[in-house]
């Protein structure tokens, strides 16, 4: 069993990797950090409380992290993902109490007690993790992995950008971020646009109808977020499961080996990520193919479960 830290921004498909890693037995949830991104960052702390404690789930600890991105405010996506960040799904509002220190003080603790042991998932944009690795400079050393949804790199023809034409959401948002953890010398997994847009992955109405079929306070919770997604977006982007499935079966996912440039500033191209065939500070694991009915298939069977 691995141990992680969840880095999120809930957000819908941030909810649906939490239920994906609550139930699967690969992985063991140390800690939740949360970000701004998908909503503001008090949502997104909220929205994670919320989900924990439906799923009786409360004592895994929450923190909250970054309101703004490094350089710039914040430009959430409520838009996409309902008024409340999770399609209006009607949880009541949280009662745990946040745990008592930042994001990034939070994660630094972890994994300076269990240097070597933590793997860090991060499918938010990635301002609490820069800060942690500006703060601990030895932190993304003592890391087993990042593994993280962001980017897209033109290596499949679902590579190109949903924030920009170019550029994904959670790298656009805070590129500054995403530049300072793609040159940090963690281990990165990227699971880019490329894999998490790819058709054959995306959840639709025929998926949606064995979910509902199935009454458990969990499956009841995904048939409500991927129904929203359904009928507002046609089928439910799996973009954070789909990273965080690399932990549960490794088979799934293509990764290629490649230095990657992260744009920064305030230009055209913000936040594209640009794969350098040679060259770049170090090699990053980028996600190339995705076995789509594989990955459906394993987040089924793990939602489906009693
Ligand atoms: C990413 O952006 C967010 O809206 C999703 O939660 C996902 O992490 C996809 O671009
Ligand atoms: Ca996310």
């Amino acid at each position: 069993m691995r141990k992680v830290v969840l880095d999120m921004d809930p957000g819908i498909d941030d909810v649906l990797a939490l239920i994906l890693a609550l139930k699967s037995p690969e992985v063991q949830i140390l800690g939740i950090t949360t970000v701004a991104g998908n909503a503001p960052v008090e949502m997104t702390s909220a929205n994670a409380r919320r989900v924990l404690k439906y799923l009786g789930a409360s004592s895994i600890p929450v923190a909250a992290g970054a309101a703004n991105p490094l350089n710039r405010p914040l430009e959430d996506a409520l838009s996409y993902h309902g008024p409340d960040g999770l399609g209006s799904c009607g949880l009541p509002s949280p009662r745990t109490p946040l745990y008592p220190a930042k994001a990034w003080d939070f994660l630094a603790r972890l994994v300076l007690d269990a240097p070597g042991e933590i793997t860090l998932v991060a499918t938010g944009p990635l301002t609490n993790v820069a800060h942690a690795f500006e703060l601990h400079p030895e932190l993304p050393a003592l890391l087993t992995r990042v593994v993280l949804m962001g980017g897209a790199y033109t290596l499949t023809p679902y590579g190109k950008g949903n924030r920009t034409p170019f550029a994904e959401f959670n790298i656009w948002q805070d590129a500054e971020a995403a530049h300072i953890v793609f040159n940090s010398g963690a281990d990165i997994f990227a699971v880019g646009l490329d894999v998490t847009m790819d058709p054959a992955a995306c959840l639709n109405s025929q998926y949606l109808k064995q979910i509902k079929i199935r009454r458990t306070p969990a499956a009841r919770l995904v048939a409500q977020l991927v129904e929203y997604e359904v009928k507002y977006h046609g089928c439910c982007r799996m973009h954070d499961p789909i990273a965080l499935a690399t932990l549960l079966d490794a088979s799934v996912l293509d990764f290629i080996s490649a230095g990657v440039e992260v744009v920064v500033g305030n230009d055209w191209d913000r936040g594209v990520t640009r794969i350098l065939f040679s060259g770049g500070s170090q090699s990053i694991h980028v996600a190339s193919a995705v076995d789509g009915p594989r990955f459906l298939k394993l987040f089924l069977s793990r939602i489906l479960e009693e």
